[in-house]
């Protein structure tokens, strides 16, 4: 017996951020839009919990029980008090640490996996409650599609698209810290008055129409100051991508991947194409969304 999910990666189309709550954490707008870069998710039944982890990044996932989805399948099994005995393996194809919530998509995947595999049977709401607790971004990468997600992310809103947008991302070659991002919004921030985030009319309008050329022109990320900050280089990319072509560049929630809106799939090619012989990132991926959430195949 085996259960194999696949999960798709996020790029934010808004992130609005507001001041650091007293419990750390950051009240968000947080726009998600997936897209086709996937995870699998493959889980059998084993002696105890185990993971393991193939793809170019590979090297870089810990295997041990801080990784998203050795925490998924353990917080499942506690709610049913059952031993979290499953080997849980990763065939990764979202970039690690490159804020496409890569990990969030491995936690998603292996708490629908186990629950197939378990036959638990938990609801969809009781899945969205484990996510939660999992992660700010997880419960997105359960759902997929679009979504608005408030409070500190987790809270969604599915919103309406109207067409599908041609993407390109560029990896970069080290990774950056969500934490250590926020931390330095905070730095950032300190001295000056920070609004409640709230998600732009625009921007939905956009998303609902399908219109790529209204969706660049409101796209808008909080914490790009910050990534840029720690990882000064990212200004190459996002310059390199423009020049070639695309429609808007940003940096993906919290970097370091660059993400480039082109206005159709051709023009994301030649984007692409650009963007390889640049020598400011280490790898580029060309994908659409919305792309579907995590899904058992
Ligand atoms: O929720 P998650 O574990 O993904 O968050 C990782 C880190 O990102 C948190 O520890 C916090 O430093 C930061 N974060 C934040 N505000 C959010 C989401 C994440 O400050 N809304």
């Amino acid at each position: 017996m085996r259960v194999t999910v696949r999960v798709p990666a996020k790029v934010n189309v808004q992130l609005g951020v507001g001041a650091a709550r007293p419990d750390g954490f950051h009240d968000l707008a947080n726009v998600f839009l997936a897209v086709g870069l996937y995870d699998e998710v493959t889980v059998t039944p084993a002696e105890e919990l185990r993971v393991t982890c193939e793809g170019a990044d590979a090297d870089q996932v810990p295997l041990d029980r801080t990784n998203l989805a050795a925490r998924a399948a353990i917080a499942l099994a506690g709610r049913r008090g059952i031993d979290p005995a499953v080997h849980i393996h990763i065939s990764k194809d979202i970039p690690v640490a490159g804020g496409m919530a890569g990990g969030s998509a491995d936690g998603a995947g292996a708490l629908l996996a186990c629950n197939a595999l378990w036959g638990a049977g938990a609801s969809r709401a009781e899945l969205l409650a484990v996510c939660a607790e999992l992660g700010s971004d997880v419960p997105f990468s359960l759902v997929g599609g679009a979504a608005l997600g408030t409070g500190r992310g987790e809270r969604l809103t599915a919103l309406d698209v109207g067409g599908t947008f041609h993407w390109v991302f560029a990896m970069a070659d080290r990774g950056l810290s969500t934490p250590a991002v926020f931390h330095e919004f905070d730095r950032l921030a300190e001295g000056r008055d920070i609004l409640e985030p709230v998600a732009s009319p625009d921007l939905l309008e956009a998303l609902a129409k399908g219109d790529p050329h209204a969706l660049a022109a409101a796209v808008s990320n909080d914490l790009q100051p910050a990534a840029l900050s720690l990882f000064p280089e990212l200004g190459d990319t996002l310059a390199a991508g423009r020049g070639a072509g695309a429609l808007t560049a940003l940096v993906s929630g919290s970097g370091p991947t660059t993400a480039f809106l082109a206005r159709d799939a051709e023009s994301a090619e030649k984007v692409a194409q650009a963007l390889r012989t640049s020598g400011t990132c280490r790898s580029v991926r060309v994908a659409a969304g919305p792309a579907a959430g995590a899904l058992v195949l």
